[in-house]
């Protein structure tokens, strides 16, 4: 699936522009972490892109969260690691692999940064790693991001939590023209 008919998807499934924005930050972190990793950018790409897909409708259920994107990823013939991968964000029994790892630290740390871009004047541009550990910090900043997923990055993935941050910055600006930031 190439990218213009990945984002049709998502518009397709998501209701709200938030959701869709939130795909595409995920997706420039996963890009970038890909890279970092040597690994490949598109296929990552998607399990950011797809992550949430069917956020909007299973947001009160969080036992079929996941599951539902699954299905209808199957039903486009998505790669097979793309699903496995969407599932392990968010639900910890599929987290066999790097990528799946990586989405569940990656979509933390979107959460994260895109908070932060948004009380910037310059959005993501300029935006620095002491700062935005700074935020992490700041338990009253952006309560909804889990910390922990974005702490445990170097036990998990084997990166220092300065270096992700830097790649997932990187990752952002990437699509930030898309998304307003
Ligand atoms: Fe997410």
């Amino acid at each position: 699936m190439d990218r213009d008919a990945a984002i049709t998807l998502c518009r397709e499934k998501a209701e709200k522009e938030t959701t869709v924005r939130h795909l595409i930050s995920v997706e420039g972190v996963m890009r970038a972490l890909a890279r970092r990793f040597g690994e490949d950018q598109d296929l990552w790409a998607l399990t950011g892109l797809f992550h949430d897909l069917d956020q909007d409708q299973t947001q009160d259920d969080p036992d079929r969260h996941a599951h539902v994107a699954a299905e209808w990823l199957r039903e486009a013939r998505m790669d097979e690691r793309v699903v496995n991968s969407v599932l392990a964000h968010a639900h910890e029994r599929y987290r066999t692999d790097l990528m799946s790892k990586a989405v569940v630290h990656a979509d933390a740390v979107a959460g994260l940064l895109v908070a932060a871009a948004l009380v910037r004047p310059e959005k993501s541009q300029g935006m620095k790693v002491s700062s935005v550990k700074k935020k992490l910090k700041e338990k009253a900043f952006a309560p909804g991001v889990n910390r922990e997923e974005v702490t445990s990055v170097e036990e998990s993935i084997g990166m220092s939590l300065d270096e992700f941050i830097a790649v997932g910055i990187e990752g952002l600006q990437s699509v930030a023209p898309e998304i307003g930031l």
